[in-house]
């Protein structure tokens, strides 16, 4: 695209990936499946590379895929192409893959997402990766912990339970000094609200599954990456046997297209629910990036330009139980796993951590759908009622 043509991220969402010469008269790119694409003749065969945009095999996908691809390169001022995958989990293995070889050290945030410490706890260490742990809010003192064999330093911003927002750009100032390769997971934020590429990391990831899918009814992972780090990353996953589904991937560029509305929205209930949390006697401190109390705010605050549906509070005097049964009372919240759909959820959470200590106790994550949020106070005040009774 011509620099004079330069679109805003708005309109990226609506337009990204329409290539009339993939949708033809249709408004949206439509579901193309295939295994096998036929070849005029074993010259053409022969001659095709497996890449984004050519029609050689099903693992390389078709327009479908494509569409999604280039629309989530070009909210990313600065990238150069995006891999798919059928999950966010392995959006972030498979670049860790990509990047890391035996012998290698990694750094993760030590409020990392649960599977994604997994996997650095078994699966790395197998291969011979070791993975050390840093406090979230290190920013450029980074530079202390990093030896000769890091090779890659994993970012969460905000982390996914405690929200603890990152100094991105300090961490990657170091890394890029030392050779390191930077990745962020970027689902709370997506491109809308923290363009990661601009801000100085290699390749950044997005649990689709989230607010690009935005229904609850898919799986997803996108990793954008610069020139640098894109078609080894790409042709890694591919020697991994890694692509998503055309349905899949039509489903992510559905959702994609109202994503910048959805998020709006999303961060007006979210903003309201988190304010009123925070008048009740019977709840400690909120975790939301947008307010004072939630460490690394002052980082959100710099650089994001917005903030989305999920964040936590602390219930104050309950254990376990208590806060369960407090969760279950709820009615137009439902209970489990992910976020970033329609809908609104609650879940207790229990950080764990090896480095730094528990910032908070007795957690409640709550992702804020697209419900009136007064409806969703009336339901938290409902149940909180019960807990003081
Ligand atoms: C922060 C974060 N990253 C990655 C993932 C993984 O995404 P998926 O469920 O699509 O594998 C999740 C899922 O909850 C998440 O919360």
């Amino acid at each position: 695209m011509s620099e004079k043509k330069k679109k805003r991220p708005s309109t990226i969402v609506v337009e990204g990936g329409r290539r009339k010469e993939w949708r033809g008269p249709l408004v949206n790119v439509p579901i193309e499946r295939a295994s096998t694409l036929l070849f005029e003749s074993v010259a053409d065969l022969e001659g095709s590379r497996p890449r984004l945009g050519t029609y050689r095999y099903g693992l390389q996908g078709t327009a479908t895929q494509w569409a999604l691809a280039e629309a989530l390169t070009e909210l990313e001022p600065g990238a150069a192409g995006t891999a798919l995958y059928c999950t966010g989990l392995a959006a972030i293995t498979m670049p860790l893959l990509a990047v890391l070889a035996p012998g290698d050290e990694l750094l993760a945030p030590d409020n990392v997402y649960g599977p994604t410490r997994r996997f650095c706890e078994t699966f790395l260490k197998r291969y011979g990766v070791q993975t050390r742990y840093y406090d979230p809010l290190v920013g450029a003192a980074i530079g202390e912990l990093v030896s000769d064999k890091t090779r890659a330093i994993l970012l969460e911003s905000p982390g996914s339970q405690t929200m603890e927002v990152q100094d991105v750009p300090a961490i990657c100032a170091v890394a890029r000094g030392r050779g390191i390769v930077t990745l962020l997971d970027n689902t709370w934020a997506t491109p809308l609200l923290f363009p990661a590429i601009a801000a100085g990391i290699d390749i950044t990831i997005l649990a689709g599954t989230k607010y690009v899918g935005g229904h609850a009814d898919v799986m997803l992972g996108t990793a954008t990456a610069t020139a640098d780090h894109y078609e080894r990353l790409q042709v890694v996953s591919w020697d991994l046997g890694q692509s998503v589904s055309p349905d899949d991937a039509w489903l992510g560029s559905r959702g994609l297209r109202t994503m910048a509305v959805r998020l709006k929205q999303h961060e007006a209930g979210a903003l309201k629910v988190a304010e009123w949390l925070k008048s009740r006697p019977e709840v400690g401190r909120v975790l939301h990036p947008a307010l004072p109390e939630c460490p690394g705010h002052e980082y959100w605050k710099r650089d994001f330009k917005g903030s989305s549906g999920l964040f936590s509070f602390e219930l104050k005097g309950v254990d376990g139980a208590e806060r369960a049964a407090f969760v279950d009372r709820l009615e137009l919240f439902g209970i489990g796993y992910s976020w970033g759909g329609f809908e609104s959820l609650a879940l207790p959470v229990d950080p764990h951590r090896t480095v730094t200590a528990p910032p908070a106790k007795n957690l409640v994550r709550l992702h804020i759908g697209l419900e009136d949020p007064q409806d969703l106070i009336d339901d938290l005040a409902a149940s909180l009622k019960s807990i003081a009774a």
